[in-house]
This record gives structure tokens, C-alpha cells and sequence, in this order.
């Protein structure tokens, strides 16, 4: 029995988690990534980004690294999420360091949308399209100027990208729209709704409209213990897109220590299982949520202690690949479904 199985059972389509190739050769953690009770969707972390597939040099696409995790995802069975066309962050070195026009921007950003989608085809069960478009700081409904693509292209680089998606994807790929805080800030989320009147209102630029599509908010829940929203609002929050005939994931999360020094005591460590059970029990009684993907399974290898010193511990196995109480947490709200 594992978490995918459980989530399974309880009528959702996945329990997945974000992997990568510098784990490959951590022979227990990838026990677990390829255990297809316990992870039905994969997610590669870094490999798939632009900055990581045009690396050397421009023009010089290298799918390798990803094309591995989705080979060994498919061979188990499990379904692949293809992360990320389009963000601001991890851009290639020329991309960053060109001044772009207009027309020299949308082109190559066309290309690499065409490249990497015909790339990938059918594999993909969703794209996420583009990812964190709005401002961050504080999280509002406006959309984030520190961008690039917003710097050089204004507010139609998120439209003109679901545009060129749809066109190069597989029609069975579903398309998201990706972001964080989401389910924390109010203002953020009507920002999410902003951007998907946008897309549906897109003419593109040889005037056909109806074109581009979207048909996913990923809420990446990058959360932290005892500020987790409460049930009623973060169902609130999934139902906002659902009514837009949406479907909804969460799709990156983890649940943090603010601090590991000293080590999280019983209270936190229960605080933590309970936040979980939060965010598990609103995908379920949401219809629209189709799964919930965690971004790294083990404490060992998550993001949060490289990106914020001190704090982390945020995940459902610890350092040794042990499932903690937050697995079980997990695993008991999904057997009561
Ligand atoms: O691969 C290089 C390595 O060669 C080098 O020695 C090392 C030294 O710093 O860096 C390595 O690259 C790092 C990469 O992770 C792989 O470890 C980058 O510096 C580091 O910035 C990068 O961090 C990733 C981060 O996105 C970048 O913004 C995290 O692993 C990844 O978990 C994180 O994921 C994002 C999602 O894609 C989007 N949503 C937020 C989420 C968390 O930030």
C-alpha cells in the first residue's frame, strides 16, 4: 500500500513527487521514486527547465537528462509532468544576457516552446506552461515586472506562450498555469484568475482567437508549519478554479520547520502531520483536484534547506529514506477517503 495507491482508491489520479537525475545513484531513494504504489507521477526538478536544456550553447538543445526520467517514469508506469516552459528563473546565459526586442524575444521564445513540447509529445500528461507570473513581493494580482518576458513583451508573453503551447502540444496534455502562495493570498489567487480570462481572451498575432488553452492551476504549496490556511479556505481557493471548469493540483508541496535548531519538538512535529492532513483533505473534497505532487520526498535532498538556511525538514520521508509521521499522517487521511 503507498500513497499513490491510496489516492488511487480515493478517485484522484495521482500522488506524485518531483525527482531528478543527481539522485539516480541514491539506491534507496530511488526505490521509492520507482515504486509506482507510492509515486504514480513524476516530475523531473531542474532538467526540464530552458536553462537546463539549452545549457552549453544557444541552440544546442539537450533533452538527455530529462528524456531519462521520463523513460524510467514510463517504465513504471506512472504518469510525467513536464515542468517548465516558461519562468523567469533558470533562463540560458544568451537568453539573460541579450537585449532583446519584441520580435527577437517572441520569436526564440516560440521556438523553444515548439522545440520542447513536439519534443516531448504525448508523453507529457500536463505541461506547465508558465510558472509564477505574479509579483511575489508582496504577492499581489500584478503581474511580476522582475521578469524578463514581462519587461520586454508586457502581459501578453503569458497568453502568446498557452497559444504556441496548444498548438505544438499533444491534445490529450492538459495546460497549467503554475504558481506559489495561491492558496495563502487572496489577491494573488483573482491574479490567477486574471491571467486565465487572459488566455481565453487571446487573439494572436494572425488574429485567430479561441486558440490558446488552459486547462489547469497548479497551486505549488510551498507551505510552512502552523501557517497553513485552514480547510474551508483552501477549498475555497481550489473552487475558484474549478468554476472556471478548471482542474486543480497541488504541485509542489512540502511543509517546512521555520527553524531546525533545535530540532522540531513533539508539538511541531504533531502541528506538522495535522497541516498535512489539511492540505490532503481539501484535494479530496474538492472534485475538480486531480492529485497532489510533492516537490522531493526526503528531507535529504529538498530545496528548502539550500534556498532558506535553518528551516526545512518539510517532507514526507527523513534523511535515511524512513517515512515520518507526516507519511503517515498522509496515508491515514487517505485511507478514511
Ligand atoms: O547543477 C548545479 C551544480 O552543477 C552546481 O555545482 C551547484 C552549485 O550551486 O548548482 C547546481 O544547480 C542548482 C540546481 O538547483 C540543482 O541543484 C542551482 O544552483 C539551484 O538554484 C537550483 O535550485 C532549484 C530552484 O528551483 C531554482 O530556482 C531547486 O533545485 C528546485 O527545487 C527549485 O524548484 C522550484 C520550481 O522549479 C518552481 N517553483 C519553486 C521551486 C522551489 O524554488
Amino acid at each position: 500500500e503507498g500513497l499513490h495507491s491510496l489516492m488511487l482508491a480515493a478517485g484522484k489520479l495521482f500522488f506524485g513527487t518531483a525527482t531528478d537525475v543527481r539522485y539516480l545513484d541514491n539506491k534507496a531513494h530511488q526505490a521509492i521514486v520507482q515504486n509506482p504504489n507510492e509515486f504514480g507521477m513524476i516530475v523531473p526538478e531542474n532538467s526540464q527547465k530552458w536553462g537546463e536544456l539549452e545549457k552549453e550553447d544557444k541552440g544546442k538543445v539537450d533533452f538527455t537528462n530529462t528524456d531519462i526520467i521520463a523513460a524510467q517514469a514510463k517504465g513504471n508506469g506512472q504518469l510525467f509532468r513536464c515542468h517548465v516552459l516558461v519562468w523567469g528563473a533558470q533562463l540560458p546565459s544568451y537568453v539573460t544576457s541579450t537585449s532583446w526586442t519584441e520580435k527577437t524575444l517572441s520569436d526564440v521564445l516560440q521556438a523553444h516552446i515548439t522545440t520542447t513540447v513536439t519534443h516531448f509529445g504525448s508523453q507529457c500528461y500536463s505541461w506547465d506552461v508558465v510558472s509564477e507570473a505574479l509579483s511575489s513581493s508582496p504577492d499581489s494580482n500584478t503581474l511580476s515586472t522582475t521578469s524578463l518576458f514581462h519587461q520586454v513583451l508586457g502581459a501578453s508573453y503569458i497568453p502568446f506562450s498557452f497559444y504556441w503551447t496548444s498548438l505544438a502540444a499533444d491534445p490529450s496534455s492538459k495546460l497549467y498555469y503554475n504558481d506559489f502562495n495561491l492558496e495563502l493570498s487572496p489577491s494573488k489567487a483573482q491574479g490567477a484568475v486574471d491571467i486565465v480570462h487572459l488566455i481565453r481572451n487571446y487573439t494572436s498575432p494572425t488574429g485567430e482567437k479561441n486558440k490558446a488553452r488552459i486547462d489547469g492551476i497548479g497551486l505549488q504549496s510551498h507551505l510552512f508549519v502552523s501557517s497553513v490556511p485552514s480547510l474551508p479556505s483552501l477549498t475555497s481557493t481550489l473552487e475558484l478554479f474549478t468554476n472556471l471548469s478548471l482542474e486543480v493540483s497541488f504541485s509542489e508541496l512540502d511543509i517546512s520547520h521555520s527553524s531546525l535548531s533545535p530540532s522540531p519538538n513533539a508539538t511541531q512535529i504533531e502541528q506538522q502531520e495535522k497541516d498535512y492532513m489539511t492540505v490532503i483533505s481539501a484535494c479530496l473534497a474538492v472534485k475538480g483536484c486531480v492529485g497532489i505532487t510533492v516537490w522531493g520526498f526526503s528531507d535529504k535532498y529538498s530545496w528548502v534547506k539550500d534556498a532558506f538556511p535553518g528551516k526545512g525538514g518539510g517532507c514526507l520521508y527523513d534523511e535515511n529514506m524512513k517515512n515520518k509521521g507526516s507519511w503517515f499522517a498522509v496515508a491515514e487521511v487517505l485511507r478514511r477517503a
